[in-house]
């Protein structure tokens, strides 16, 4: 059973200032959404993993109804959204995922929808350090706890930043980590995802245990490339990973960080090397970038409106945005510095 034959919920809809590319539709069947409010739920039917097979449940004989009580209404705690998890996977240390997963989360919280981010770099992570805060759970914890916990209770163990965003990880806290943990991935993330419309995922750069669950269960994975030779080297045997484990290319969106519009490696080449369109692209800003991470603040609150702040909000807009049609990748007229080096040796 794969990921992308289950029934999904629509996306909210974003303007995306960008060609989002390459999706269709053809597998994917949509329940309604419910309008804001109703207190309804629009529920994926989803597998933990993709190795679960969605069983059809037998069909009980019609019984007359009983008169209901009239519903109550539901708290925000209790509504369950069935939210979707967007991976930012950095294709090299410094690719600047975490930068991104973190403003990209705050972004989406400080829009009204209601966003956790998970540092799945357990022993290493620097989500809380660059949100400047202190981890009161562990994802451990939760983990072991996440069949039983409820929305409340889950709130009050994630820690909350002050753009609304939530987040969870397991930094400080290595002895508290079980065997269990990669088997009790995708429930947590299941969790998580009935309770927070978007769950973002960050420091994955590796195909272990428990990365793969969430690999499996992402609905997007924004693939963080940067414009040099062994970034994208890496990235080809990443995407060539996804492709062997049955990931559509509509799941998986090339983000280009630290972007330059003069570069020894074209976007024409990128596009041909990882057989992707360039989804996004993000500008590079060092100054403001680290003026941000040093300070453990967001770039909205100490670059609001400039450029780079820009292209991060349009980037999560348009990871959380519909589908488009599907677009094809510029083609590379000729072969270049970047092919020739890339066709050298291991891709
Ligand atoms: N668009 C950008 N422009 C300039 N510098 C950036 C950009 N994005 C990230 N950086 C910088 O790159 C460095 C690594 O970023 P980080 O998010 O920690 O990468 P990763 O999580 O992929 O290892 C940081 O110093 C960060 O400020
Ligand atoms: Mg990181």
């Amino acid at each position: 059973m794969r990921r992308e034959d289950t029934v999904v919920a629509p996306m909210p809809t974003f303007v995306a200032p960008v060609h989002p590319s390459q999706w269709e539709h053809q597998d994917t069947r949509v329940e309604p959404f419910p309008a804001p409010g109703a207190g309804g739920t629009a529920r994926a039917v989803q597998p933990a993993t993709r190795m679960v097979p969605v069983v059809p449940l037998p069909r009980p004989a019609p019984t007359p109804t009983p008169a209901l009580p009239p519903p109550s209404v539901p708290t925000q705690e209790a509504v369950v959204t069935h939210g979707k998890i967007v991976v930012v996977f950095g294709c090299r240390g410094g690719a600047g995922a975490t930068t991104l997963a973190v403003n990209i989360g705050a972004t989406l919280a400080r829009s009204g929808k209601s966003t956790c981010l998970v540092d799945l770099d357990l022993q290493l992570g620097d989500v809380f350090v660059a949100l400047d805060l202190e981890p009161s759970t562990s994802v451990a914890k939760l983990a072991r706890e996440a069949n039983t916990i409820d929305g409340a209770a889950l709130r009050r163990r994630l820690q909350r930043h002050d753009s609304g965003l939530h987040a969870l990880t397991q930094v400080g806290r290595l002895d508290d980590i079980d065997p269990q943990l990669a088997e009790r991935m995708p429930a947590l993330l299941a969790t998580l995802c009935e309770h927070f419309e978007y769950v973002v995922v960050d420091g994955i750069r590796d195909f272990g245990d428990h990365a793969l669950a969430a690999l499996d269960m992402a609905d997007r994975i924004a693939l963080v490339v940067t414009q040099d030779v062994p970034a994208i080297r890496r990235a080809t045997r990443v995407v060539d990973l996804f492709r062997k484990l049955g990931y559509s290319e509509r799941k998986i969106q090339l983000v280009v960080n630290r972007h330059v519009q003069r570069s020894v490696v074209s976007e024409v080449e990128i596009e041909r090397a990882l057989g992707l369109p360039i989804f996004a692209r993000v500008r590079n800003d060092y100054r403001r970038m680290s003026a941000a991470l040093d300070d453990g603040a967001l770039l909205h609150d100490i670059a609001r409106g400039c450029g780079v702040t820009q292209d991060v909000e349009c980037l999560a807009g348009v990871l959380t945005s519909e589908p488009r049609a599907p677009q094809k990748c510029q083609q590379a007229p000729k072969k270049g510095l970047f092919s020739r080096l890339l066709s050298r040796g291991d891709k």
